[in-house]
């Protein structure tokens, strides 16, 4: 079962979809997995970004470029973060079992960007706690949907 935390909400700029993702952060826990989808500039980093400074990393977040992902130190209750970014794997299925242990754990909130190459490997390791949806809306807009998973 799935709760829709935002539907169809929209942004007009990135800093207001960077406090969609820090909102998005305040109700997930260590372990959780997030799955973020929607097209190439729609917003996936920047809402991860938002949601990465919320939880404590201070260094600049941007996309993992020669790895599928990248680790961040985190504060508080949550060791790490990691940002996950599969955009260039056809499917996790032909990679090393190994390649996820990185990123997801039980001391680690983990953002997986273009998750479908992996979607079934990831739920084998970890909890996907929601899927977070961006769409363009014109401009500077884009459409946020958030689902969160219930246990
Ligand atoms: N409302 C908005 N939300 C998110 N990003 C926006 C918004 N308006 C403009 N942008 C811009 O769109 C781009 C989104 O890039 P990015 O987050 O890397 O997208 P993705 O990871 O989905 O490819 C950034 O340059 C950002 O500044
Ligand atoms: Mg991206």
């Amino acid at each position: 079962m799935e709760r829709e935390l935002a539907q169809g909400q929209e942004t007009g700029s990135a800093t207001e979809t960077e406090a969609l993702g820090a909102l998005l952060a305040e109700a997930l826990a260590p372990g959780d997995v997030v799955l973020i989808s929607g097209e190439l500039g729609a917003g996936k980093t920047t809402f991860v970004r938002g949601a990465a400074r919320a939880l404590g990393v201070s260094v600049p977040v941007t996309s993992p470029t020669f790895t599928i992902g990248q680790r961040y130190p985190a504060a508080g209750a949550v060791a790490h973060v990691a940002h996950v970014d599969l955009y260039r794997l056809a499917s996790l299925r032909d990679e090393d079992p190994d390649l996820l242990a990185d990123y997801v754990g039980a001391d680690t909130i983990t953002f997986v960007e273009w998750p479908d190459a992996g979607a079934e490997e990831l739920s084998q390791v970890g909890r996907i706690a929601c899927r977070v949806e961006l769409a363009h809306a014109g401009e500077d807009r884009r459409r946020v949907t958030i689902r969160q998973a219930l246990a």
